[in-house]
This record gives C-alpha cells, structure tokens and sequence, in this order.
C-alpha cells in the first residue's frame, strides 16, 4: 500500500517575508497560501504537525497554530478527525481566476474590461519611452522607493486633481501593478493592523473578491440597487473598509447618488473605517460631465484607487493609488515585499506621456469612437433582442443586459464561446445568485461589426431558449 504522505515526506519549503513585512503569523499563513495557490502543496496533502513545522522553521507552536487556523478559516486547509491538517479539496481554484486571467482569442469579443488595443496611442507612448531612455541617468535603473518613481507621483497627483477631482499630494501616491495589486496591497495592510472584515458590492468585479480573499479577509456583501451601493446597509454592518465602484457601478454601471456619497463619508467617518474607491473607467463618461471621486471629499478616509487599463492597455500593468496621509509607507513597504517596485522605465514613461498631454488627447479622440460604439450596441439590441433589458449605458466600456427570466445564462455563454464569441455572465459577480445577464463590452468591437455581433448573439441566446423552453 502506498504510503501517506506525512510531515517527513512533503518538503514544504516556505520562504517566509522578512522581518518587517507583518506579524509572523502572517508571513507564515501568505507563504502558505502561495503554496497552495501555486499548486506546490495540492488538495490533499497532509502538512507536519504544528509542532514539526514549528520546529522546522524556527517559530513558536502557537503562530503555526494561528496560521493554520486563518487558513482552515479562508477554506485553504482542513483540519481532519484525529488532528492532521490537510490542504483542502478546492483550494488551489481560490486564486486561480486571479493568477490565470483569460487570454483566448475570439472572433467576436464582447468580454468587458477592454479597450480598443489596436487604438493604443503607439506613437506617443514612443516618444515618451526614447525621451526617458536617452535623459534618465543610468544610476535610476537601480532599486526603486516602493511608492514609485517622484515624476510619475508627481505628474498623476496633478493629473487627477484635474481631471477626477481628488485632493492629493504626490506623497501618497503609490504606483501598483495595475489595480488588482493595488487591492492586494491595501488587503495586506488592513489585514496587518487586525482589520479582517471588508464590504463589497453584491454584485462586483469577481476577480476584485478573490484578491481581497487571497489576502485573508473576509468579504461581507452589500447589495446593490438602481442607484449603486445601498449605503445604509453599512450601518448595521460590522467592517472595518468597504471597496466601492461608485462612479460606474461594476458590473451594473449605476452611479452613486450625492446623497448616498455623503452618508457613506459620513459611515468611514463615524466607523473609523476605509473607503477604497475603484476609479476604473469613469474617464468614459458619455451623457453628463464626469462625477468627481469621493477621495476628494474626505481624503483622510478614501483611498483612491486607479488604472491604466480601460484609458490605455491591461498589458502595461500600471495602477495607481491615492492614500490617506500616513498609509502610503505601509503600502510601499508591502509593494517592496511583493515585487520591489513596478518597472521603472514604464514609470517614467508613462510620467512623460502624461506631462506631455497624451493621455487627455488619447481620451478625447477615444471618447466619441466608444460613444459610437456603445449607441450602435443599444440600437443593435433593442432591433435584435429587445426583451432584453440594458442599464449602466452611460459610461465605461460594458453595458449590463439583462436577459429574460429562465434563460439558462450558462448555456448561452458556452454555447456563445463555441461559435467564436467571447462574452462574460452576470452571475460571475454576482456572491447572492441574481438575475441571468450578459455583462457585453464594447470596447474592442468596431462600430461597423456590432449590429452583426449582436445579430449573432442572439441567435444563441434563442439557440439556448429554444432548447430549454
Ligand atoms: C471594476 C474594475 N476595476 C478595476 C479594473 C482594472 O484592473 P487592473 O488595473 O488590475 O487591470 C477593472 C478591469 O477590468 C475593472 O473591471
């Protein structure tokens, strides 16, 4: 019989953060988790005793003990009858969406959160990159602070000051790789003062829940209505933050009342909590003038958050982050612990192409080239599928449809990917089940082939219908 596998035969080789990088416990708990994540350590596998993996590493029993319980608590472990600690059935898909995004390619991309990447402003972004490599003295190719290069700091502080209306100072700006670090870093700080519980939209960014999870919090959803985020739910609410997308709700595209930005201010102020505002598309507005970010409002108690995803490319992986006084060290120094800064050249050259005025002509060209696309998506929908219901129209590169009650929303989007379009469900986002629906984004389809597009995805959605009515 094949011998179990026990603490003498699984070499774990953790690799712990180093002093300063949190509470060991923490370290303990991140290193096992990336184990896990990584596939190292697979469903299954039964880990050394707490006393065993204390003595191994060097640690009190007590901190593996805690370690183990934070994880069995996340669902990464479990704890079988007779006290063995294994790695739980599942466990590794908790990170996976994350660590694994979706790169296929279809001949009809409806997926949202993505721009155009064939309007990518190369020639600009050229001339920012040859400027900064025949100036930047070859001693800033060394090791970065972890808050980012000064210019970049600089030249967003003044760029979103102007442009979406927050109140910042290049100290407390911190760039990431693209919002989803972001997130991280601000989970891993929260987590490190004992903060452990964290609201969310119901519905929201899927990807956003699993970094916020992966960082040891727990996510406590609040629903969303016609208006965004239903506020006074945080009241009778114990959490210590709330992340929100007020200025285009994710994946609804509501926007958040003054009202309802007043009173969540008022909550973060009288919980002493922290409001992360997701800033990710709102420089798409197409019917009104852009609403400003609630940072701007208490910058003590926001922080906001931003990224070159949607304005520009996914693939530059810049985002940035705008703190509250005091929080931008914290953050770098778990940015230093993560990846030792973001690369420095793309920091400086996105710092001159921002200088330069690139980035508010790329948006003035892009703005009317989406609007476009996005009446052509509502005029193709209400000619093709008009019992389907559209909202969130008004910015960003997604509209949220609605389908009728009982279409089977999974069949259609399998059904959709097998005949060459790529399209994302509702139900994704959604932590309580709610309504089938198609979160269609129109960044990346031309407006000449939409009423096309859209013809063909009804045919599916009736395929789908048909075989199940
Ligand atoms: C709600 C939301 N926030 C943020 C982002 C940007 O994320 P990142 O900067 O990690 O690409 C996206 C991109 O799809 C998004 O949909």
């Amino acid at each position: 019989m094949a011998r179990s596998r026990t603490s003498s035969t699984i070499p774990l080789h953790l690799v712990l953060a180093p002093d300063g990088a949190g509470p060991v416990h923490r370290r303990l708990e991140q290193a096992l988790r990336d184990a896990i994540r990584s596939g190292r350590l697979t469903p299954g596998s039964v880990l050394p005793s707490s006393r065993a993996l204390a003595g191994e590493l060097g640690l009190s029993r007590g901190v593996v003990v805690e370690a183990f319980e934070q994880l069995v608590a996340e669902g990464y472990l479990v704890t079988r009858p007779g006290g063995a600690t294994t790695v739980a059935a599942g466990s590794t898909a908790t990170g996976a969406r994350v660590a694994r995004p979706d790169v296929r390619l279809f001949e009809i991309d409806f997926r949202p959160g993505r721009p155009d990447l064939a309007e990518f402003p190369r020639r600009a972004w050229l001339r920012s990159i040859r400027e900064v490599l025949e100036v930047t003295p070859s001693e800033r190719l060394g090791y970065l602070d972890g808050r980012g290069v000064p210019e970049l700091r600089s030249a967003l502080s003044s760029y979103l000051d102007r442009a979406r209306g927050t109140a910042s100072h290049p100290d407390d700006v911190v760039i990431s790789s693209g919002f989803a670090q972001g997130l991280g870093l601000v989970g891993r700080v929260l987590v490190d003062r004992g903060r452990r519980r964290i609201a969310v939209e119901d519905p929201s960014l899927d990807d956003s829940q699993a970094v916020l999870r992966a960082e040891g919090l727990t996510i406590v959803p609040i629903p969303v209505d016609a208006d965004g985020l239903v506020v006074e739910r945080l009241q009778t609410t114990d959490v210590d933050a709330v992340l929100v997308t007020s200025a285009h709700q994710y994946p609804t595209g509501a926007v958040l009342p003054p009202e309802r930005r007043l009173a969540l201010v008022d909550w973060a102020r009288r919980r002493e909590g922290l409001i992360v505002e997701d800033d990710y598309d709102t420089e798409f507005r197409y019917d009104r003038a852009p609403i400003g970010a609630i940072q701007g409002l208490d910058p003590d108690r926001v922080i906001y958050a931003g990224s070159a995803s949607k304005v520009l490319a996914p693939g530059l992986r810049l985002g940035w982050l705008v703190t509250p006084s005091g929080l931008a060290d914290e953050l770098a120094r778990v940015k230093t612990v993560a990846d030792q800064g973001s690369p420095a050249i793309d920091q400086l050259a996105f710092a001159d192409f921002l200088e330069r005025g690139e980035l508010d002509r790329h948006l003035r060209r892009m703005r009317p080239v989406y609007r476009r696309r996005r009446d052509a998506l509502l005029a193709a929908l209400a000619r093709h599928l008009p019992e389907a219901r559209p909202t969130g129209a008004s910015a960003g590169l997604h509209v949220l449809v609605w389908l009728p009650p009982g279409t089977d929303e999974a069949a259609v989007v399998e059904t959709a990917e097998r005949a060459g379009i790529g399209l994302s469900g509702a139900s994704r986002h959604a932590i309580t089940p709610g309504p089938p629906g198609l979160v269609l984004g129109y960044g990346q389809i031309r407006e000449s082939a939409i009423d096309d597009a859209v013809r063909r995805l009804t045919a599916v959605i009736d395929e789908v219908r048909g075989s199940t009515r």
